[in-house]
């Protein structure tokens, strides 16, 4: 079986590639905590303390996904680790970056051709993690960025939850245009990838454009407390990846398509 590597198992993202990929493949994941009755080896881990290359060197995968948060230069640190293990056993390497590596020009929809620039610290720092992936792994690099995760149990459908019980209200922003993506469905795009050794770069990300308050409108009723937000910039304000991958044209996804799921998350919550 395939041993893969996953930096982040309990996170949204990470624990959505698991449950896809636990049959399948021999599974190793790590983050800080204990995750009671865990269906893969899961390994207690702090990158902000902890070294990865000796866990790297004894369990000895063949594919390492990066899909964590933590400190942004202690997770240099740690993808250093990860560039050496994976140059000396050829090791794959799929880094989970974000549509924040465009934010320094927020003006249109950005594909995988186009060029980064970021002012966010969040942008910079996936910058430098992508550069440090490519320049010292090549082809054994694989970069999947990501634009607005939703998910059932992710942060966001939580606030919205929260908010649609009016126990807190929720900031739309008026000149946010965006994209989005369920975290299932990042999992089958991964997958994909995975399978068929794709290279390169992939946005994984909803084919079609919305405005934040016309997203947020489909599901929020009008007895909702709404907070105005505006971003400073010329408007409107883009976070927007589009792709020109044609190896994920089946796996095309809509914002309704999310907007459905959402929808469906939410019945379960009651009102
Ligand atoms: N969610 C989005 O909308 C979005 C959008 C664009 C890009 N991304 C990127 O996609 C990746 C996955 O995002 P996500 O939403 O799945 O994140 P998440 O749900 O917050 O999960 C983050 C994971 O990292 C682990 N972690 C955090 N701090 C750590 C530390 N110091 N040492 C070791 N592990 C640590 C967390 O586990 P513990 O807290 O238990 O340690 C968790 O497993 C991230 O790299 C993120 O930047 C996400």
């Amino acid at each position: 079986m395939e041993k893969l590597f996953i930096l982040g198992d309990s996170g949204l993202v990470g624990s959505a590639i698991i449950e896809l990929l636990k049959e399948d493949y021999d599974i190793t994941g790590v983050s800080r905590d204990q995750i009671p009755k865990a269906k893969w080896k899961h390994l207690k881990f702090d990158l902000e303390s902890d070294q990865l290359l000796p866990i790297l060197e004894a369990t000895q995968p063949s594919v390492i996904i990066s899909c964590t948060r933590g400190d942004f230069e202690k997770q240099l640190e740690t993808h250093r680790e990860i560039v050496k293990y994976a140059s000396q056993t050829n090791a794959k390497v799929y880094f989970f970056s974000t549509a924040n590596v465009f934010d320094g020009i927020p003006n249109s929809v950005k594909i995988e051709t186009d060029l980064v620039n970021a002012t966010s610290a969040y942008g910079h720092f996936k910058i430098n993690c992508e550069n440090l992936l490519t320049e010292g792994l090549a082809q054994n690099a694989i970069i999947l960025r990501l634009p607005m995760v939703f998910g059932k149990k992710s942060p966001r459908v939580k606030e919205i939850v929260a908010a649609l019980r009016n126990e807190k209200s929720i900031e739309l922003y008026e000149n946010l245009i965006f994209t989005s993506i369920w975290d299932t469905q990042i999992a089958f795009m991964f997958k994909h990838i995975l399978e068929s050794d794709l290279r390169g770069i992939f946005h994984l990300t909803s084919k079609d454009v919305m405005d934040h308050t016309t997203y947020y409108r489909k599901f929020l009723h009008n007895n909702v407390l709404i907070e105005k937000g505006n971003i400073k910039h010329q408007e409107p304000y883009y976070l927007a990846l589009g792709s020109t991958r044609q190896e994920l044209v089946d796996y095309e996804y809509s914002n309704d398509d999310v907007i459905r799921k959402i929808k469906k998350a939410l019945k379960k919550f009651k009102q």
